[in-house]
């Protein structure tokens, strides 16, 4: 087969594939090349993988960003790649799940959590040297009565949680609330659940390297590297939804 017939067949069964699946919202003779720039990617660490040592260490950061967030990456794109989601936000897909064919919806809420959870993950930590303030300071006030009660509450919530999953602080009703999520759910994937301002991976493979069993001491170390000025934008972006 010539270069010029294998891309003619492929866009012939992109189009095929894609008016199959969801044909109101189809663009019309999606080339292959277009639609390759439309596959998710992994974006670099916002700091280098040694960034957030003592707390997190620098070989935990490399595999669980290199390895876990881009088998998340990897496994989403086999999933959408020819469909009409391919060039969409990953949290527009992850809010509307059940607009996804049953037969990928469990990979792609799966693997789609997990690419939403992780980018947001990343740009949570910091090297320690912020701090609440501002409304941000004011809205943990008044919901928890001080930081410390939060982060406490959300510590609770994330050693409850059995198995895989997340512990989260999210704007809902107009105030901040601590929940959970299993695998890698999100708060924005059930209705009325909560925007996430805050989440602290609890899978194994976030700590397992330098913490063994010990998620407790993990989570005192995640409290320590938590990226208070990423946070208060994700609230003020809370707010205004
Ligand atoms: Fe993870």
């Amino acid at each position: 087969m010539n270069p010029i017939s294998r891309r003619q067949l492929l866009k012939t069964t992109t189009a095929t594939l894609a008016a199959t699946i969801i044909p109101s919202a189809v663009p019309n003779a999606v080339s292959f090349a277009q639609e390759k720039d439309k596959l998710f990617k992994l974006d670099p660490l916002p700091y280098k993988f040694d960034a957030l040592e003592p707390h997190i260490d620098a070989k935990t950061m490399e595999i669980h960003h290199g390895k876990h967030h881009q088998a998340y990456v990897d496994n989403l794109n086999k999933q959408l790649v020819g469909t009409a989601w391919a060039g969409l936000p990953v949290e527009s897909i992850i809010k509307e799940l059940d607009k996804i064919p049953e037969g990928k919806r469990a990979a792609v809420r799966n693997n789609g959590g997990g690419h939403y959870n992780h980018t947001l993950f990343w740009q949570m930590m910091a090297p320690p040297g912020t701090k609440p303030e501002g409304d941000l300071l004011k809205a943990i006030e008044a919901s928890f009565k001080d930081v410390e009660s939060m982060l406490k509450a959300l510590k609770e919530a994330s050693l409850a949680r059995f198995g895989s999953g997340w512990g989260w602080v999210v704007l809902k009703d107009g105030k901040l609330a601590i929940v959970s999520t299993p695998n890698q759910d999100n708060p924005l994937m059930e209705k009325g659940g909560g925007i996430p301002i805050l989440g602290v991976d609890v899978w194994e493979h976030a700590y397992y390297l330098k913490y063994q069993n010990k998620r407790a001491d993990y989570l005192d170390a995640f409290f320590k590297v938590i990226n208070w000025k990423f946070v208060a934008e994700l609230f003020e972006k809370a707010k205004k939804a």
